[in-house]
């Protein structure tokens, strides 16, 4: 059966189809801003990241944090600080550009497995929470705060990561949550409980609460729940101040898929919590519900090449190198033409990259109108999380730009690497 056209629900919300089938996003042409700003190109809605800022900071309250690795850079930091997220940032990159946004430090949350001592002295410094994660973590921290690092802000304010042991429905890279995890400390085993006595113990530290994240891209929000009940019983008699519950909320990527929205996932682990007598704070770090269908990537079509009874390969210029996630998890996006939205899709094609490996592919299995040809702009919509936040260089193809568009107006946030940006760091031959 042939595929009818892309469902509105995977658009942004600003986005519009004319009477002839064109689509605007934020008042904007895509196949127009294409042809001005060049392929590939990542355009986000900018109310659509606004208004999702908003529903995260009126379902969970102050103190939810955007978990800026899905997309980060100085214009997202500052959207989500002017919404009133405060800011998870995984690295001492993350943190640099949240700083370099304006973000205020005491906003920003800073976690990682292995934090390095330079990034946990600028913590400490600047006076950001820290999410602890290992007894390595406390030791360093330890001979941190021993060296009279960052007096003050003292007390350093710490979150304990906790692994509850629970194994969310999503794929094992993206699974954080079990005890055989990289991350956090193990509530079975009683390395939780030994992390907070620890962090309770020590002069410098404040313990202010709990966290826990159990995986990225779960739409059963049961796995929340559960994993709230599991934690019950260790958090209620800390009487700590909050509970992260840590990012992972689900987003629809194609056809058919429905995903929870915010306020949902906040009603249900809020519910979760006030079941098991746990009176903390509940907070969050959502990344890919604030940024993934606010984005859409525009590329454009410079092969077709049929390969009779077996497949159709249209190729685009860009591939694994703006979007890892076909490739990494076997992640399914929709495609459309811009040009014609509404139209239906019978014709079935693979859309491949410009890399040379032909693991590079961007939709296996993608749905495009029967007169799709070469100098077409195509667009794979639910694109804004995890996109240009992994995107590479590989092949020394330059990184798209990204823009924001909005009444109307399109602005450049990212600018497109050049190829002089590609050997900007380069030591040899200058
Ligand atoms: N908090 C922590 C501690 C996290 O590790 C993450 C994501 C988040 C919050 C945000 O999670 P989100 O709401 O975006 O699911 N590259 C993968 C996703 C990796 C997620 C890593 N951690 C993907 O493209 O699907």
């Amino acid at each position: 059966m042939a595929a009818g056209p892309v469902p509105g629900a995977l658009l942004p919300e600003t986005a519009e189809i004319d009477a002839a089938g064109r689509l605007s996003v934020g008042g904007v042409d895509l196949v127009d801003l294409a042809d001005r700003l060049g392929t590939p190109l990542f355009v986000y809605d900018e109310l659509h990241l606004r208004r999702r800022c908003r529903e995260a900071v009126a379902a969970f309250g102050d103190g939810v944090a955007y978990g800026s690795k899905a997309f980060g850079c100085l214009a997202m930091a500052q959207l989500a600080a002017e919404e009133g997220m405060c800011l998870d940032v995984a690295t001492g990159g993350e943190l640099h550009v949240a700083l370099a946004a304006g973000v205020a430090a005491a906003r920003l949350v800073l976690h990682g497995n292995n934090k390095s001592d330079a990034e946990l002295a600028r913590a400490i410094e600047l006076g950001a929470k820290v999410v602890v994660d290992s007894f390595d973590e406390l030791d360093r921290l330890d001979a941190l705060l021993a060296e009279g690092f960052g007096r003050p802000p003292l007390p350093l304010r710490v979150l304990v990561r906790v692994t509850p042991g629970i194994e969310a429905h999503t794929h094992e890279f993206v699974r954080t949550g079990q005890v055989d995890s990289k991350f956090g400390f193990g509530l079975e085993s009683g390395d939780a409980g030994r992390a907070v006595a620890r962090v309770r113990a020590t002069e410098g530290m404040r313990l202010i609460g709990v966290h826990l994240h159990i995986g990225s891209q779960i739409f059963a929000l049961d796995s929340f729940e559960r994993a709230v009940e599991v934690m019950a019983g260790f958090v209620a008699p800390l009487d700590v101040e909050e509970l992260c519950v840590g990012g992972g909320l689900g987003v629809a990527y194609v056809a058919g898929e429905q995903a929870p929205t915010i306020t949902d996932w906040a009603r249900a682990v809020r519910g979760a919590c006030r079941s098991a007598g746990i009176d903390a704070r509940v907070t969050a770090e959502p990344g890919r519900a604030i940024a993934a269908t606010a984005g859409l990537t525009l590329y454009r079509v410079g092969t077709v090449k049929d390969v009779p009874g077996v497949r159709t390969y249209v190729s685009v210029d860009g591939g694994m190198s703006d979007n890892p996630r076909p490739v990494l998890y076997g992640s399914g996006y929709e495609t459309f033409l811009p040009r014609a939205t509404d139209a239906p899709r019978p014709w079935r094609v693979s859309v491949v990259g410009k890399h040379c490996e032909s693991g590079d592919v961007v939709v296996r299995d993608a749905d495009v109108p029967a007169d799709l040809a070469v100098g077409d702009v195509l667009c794979t919509p639910v694109t804004g999380a995890y996109g240009h936040s992994m995107a590479s260089n590989y092949n020394k193809v330059p990184r798209p730009a990204v823009v924001f568009v909005r009444n109307a107006e399109a602005r450049v946030v990212v600018r497109r690497e050049t190829e002089s940006d590609l050997i900007r760091l380069d030591e040899s031959l200058r």
